[in-house]
């Protein structure tokens, strides 16, 4: 009794739910407002939406007493981040009727949709559901979306193991009917048993995430999820996973019991039976020692540091029955996409196109929207997503490479994709404002500003061809992975930001906050300086965010 009094009000919700449906159905009928009821504004997380409102209207709404602009985001659940060219039509066009018109890639290989009304969120998941796309468990107390590196050089391979995240996906879903129900008007049948070995009726304490990456590239951040697998590669043929287990980056700013962690190599599994159960019974310790009173320290990282790694591995041997393989050797040497052209080892070519922290849209620079469309018309090949927010167009024929390019000229995406620098297309910002409510400082709507300002920085000191990776996040949640980057800035407040310095290029290390506070005039005169001494000083190919580690970090 005592022990419920502490949990978190979240987990009333959840297990009072009736399988995630709560009074969802009345919320959305209630025309009187375009908000939900508070319980159901946790709820509808689980089926993939967050209720957002526009943060720069708030101030003008409640002059005129009226509401704040209530809207809702849409997320899918896109295993490996693939789409079809129909499917792609499809999403185009939702986007155009429902939301905003943007169709924002996120850091974890799927797209997002903002601005939608409440009485547009059904229409928008049922033209979803005829394009076979869904967005069940896209945010919540679940297994989220499953990223799969997308490398276009090693196709054959690729397909293999994103067969995993699909399958790994589909394991962790949960077993409730409700999202059919609520929104697709699916009848409540009596044979389709809702009963959750997994979930039970109260989730996970917090978000969970699995990323795959296949060396060398480590372009989804393995060691920022919950679970990252390492695929091991031998003689180009699947040998199994490494596990590292425990990553997540969010942190609260002033709370010193929250910290971002990269994740610990625990083992390796080599057939598909003990990779899957070792999957599930992490996620079960999850739930059964998960901290459910303090959401802030509820992640599997904090479960994993309770109870020390070696008490972790020894529930997890006991829980899959045999004990876990020693991790094989193994090595990222990057992070990045691989922009432009690639021919894969099935013949079949990729196009890369650099979409600027994953908005798509028609600006004053490109039309990347409506090149994406006539592409997807043109029906010559599938779109991939990858954990950078840009877009492969993938599978084009040898014989269709011709006319694909075309359009590819047509609307200048070569030159866009050729012309930006190193900096640029190695940086990635979140949402933050206007609709992420936890925002403390812009991102994505500035960081393309600032770099316009950093890249002369670069050219005085002949660093213009150095990709460094860089990205910029809201505040220290870190959707847009700020702490494991080499140059990492974490908004402290409005125009401020924290320069976190120090993370390596390939993605093991995370970075420390080097200067706090700071403006964009502050920033740029100490980047200034730090690529002056970079230059000076660094060995020969040593990598700024290495070299920042040594002179700044450890101050050698
Ligand atoms: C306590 C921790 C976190 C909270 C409360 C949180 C909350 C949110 C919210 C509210 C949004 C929606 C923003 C919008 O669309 O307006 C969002 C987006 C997103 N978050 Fe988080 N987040 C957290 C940590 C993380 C971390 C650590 C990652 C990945 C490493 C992540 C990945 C994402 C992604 C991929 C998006 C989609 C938009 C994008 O690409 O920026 N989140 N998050
Ligand atoms: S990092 Fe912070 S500001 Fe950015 S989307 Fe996540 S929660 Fe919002």
């Amino acid at each position: 009794m005592s022990n419920e009094k502490k949990l978190s009000p979240v987990e009333r919700i959840k297990t009072s739910s009736d399988g995630l449906r709560g009074t969802l159905k009345e919320s959305l009928n209630d025309a009187v407002t375009g908000s939900l009821r508070d319980d159901d504004q946790s709820l509808i997380k689980f089926h993939g939406l967050y209720q957002q409102d526009d943060r720069d209207k708030r101030e003008a709404r409640s002059e005129k007493k009226l509401e704040w602009l209530y809207s809702f985001m849409i997320r899918l659940r896109l295993p490996g981040g693939f789409l079809t060219p129909e499917q792609w039509i499809g999403l185009h066009h939702v986007a155009g009727e429902h939301s905003t018109g943007v169709i924002k890639i996120t850091t974890r290989q799927t797209v997002q949709l903002h601005g939608i009304v409440k009485s547009h969120i059904k229409p928008t998941i049922q033209a979803f559901d005829t394009l076979k796309l869904d967005s069940i468990a896209a945010c919540g107390d679940v297994n989220r979306n499953v990223l799969c590196s997308p490398n276009p050089k090693q196709s054959s391979l690729h397909e293999e193991i994103y067969a995993y995240a699909d399958e790994i996906s589909k394991l962790l879903l949960p077993k409730t009917r409700s999202y059919y129900d609520i929104w697709l008007d699916e009848e409540k049948l009596i044979e389709h048993s809702e009963e959750d070995p997994l979930y039970q009726d109260r989730y996970l304490p917090r978000k969970f995430k699995i990323a795959i990456a296949i060396p060398p590239n480590n372009d989804v951040d393995i060691f920022a999820n919950d679970i990252g697998l390492i695929a091991i590669i031998q003689d180009g043929k699947l040998q199994g996973f490494n596990i590292a287990v425990g990553g997540g980056l969010s942190a609260t700013h002033g709370n010193t019991a929250t910290y971002a962690r990269a994740a610990t190599l625990i083992g390796f599994a080599s057939t598909k039976e003990d990779l899957f159960k070792i999957v599930y019974e992490v996620v079960t310790i999850q739930r059964d020692f998960g901290n459910r009173a303090d959401r802030k320290l509820a992640r599997l990282k904090y479960t994993i540091d309770n109870m020390g790694v070696e008490a972790f591995k020894t529930e997890l041997n006991k829980r899959i029955g045999f004990s876990l393989e020693e991790a094989k050797p193994y090595s990222f040497t990057e992070r990045k996409d691989y922009y432009g052209w690639e021919q894969c080892d099935r013949g079949l070519w990729h196009y890369t196109i650099f979409v600027e922290n994953g908005r798509v849209l028609d600006d004053e620079k490109v039309a990347l929207k409506t090149a994406l469309l006539e592409l997807a018309n043109l029906g010559k090949g599938n779109f991939r997503f990858t954990g950078n927010q840009n877009v492969i167009l993938t599978d084009v024929k040898a014989e269709d490479k011709a006319v694909v390019q075309t359009i590819l000229e047509k609307y200048d995406i070569i030159a866009h994709t050729d012309s930006a620098s190193g900096i640029r297309k190695n940086s990635m910002a979140c949402v933050a404002l206007p609709t992420c409510p936890l925002a403390l400082a812009e991102a994505q709507r500035y960081l393309p500003s600032l770099i316009d300002k950093i890249e002369p920085l670069l050219v005085k000191h002949e660093l213009a061809q150095e990709d460094i990776i860089t990205r910029m996040t809201g505040c220290p949640n870190g959707c847009g992975r700020s702490a494991i980057s080499e140059i990492g800035f974490i908004g402290t407040a409005p125009n401020k930001y924290n320069l976190q310095l120090g993370g390596d290029y390939e993605g093991y290390r995370l970075n420390k906050t080097y200067k706090e506070n700071l403006g964009e005039d502050e920033l740029l005169t100490e980047l200034d300086q730090l690529f002056n001494s970079f230059k000076n000083e660094r060995t020969q190919d040593e990598r700024f965010g290495d070299f920042t580690k040594r002179k700044y970090i450890l101050g050698e």
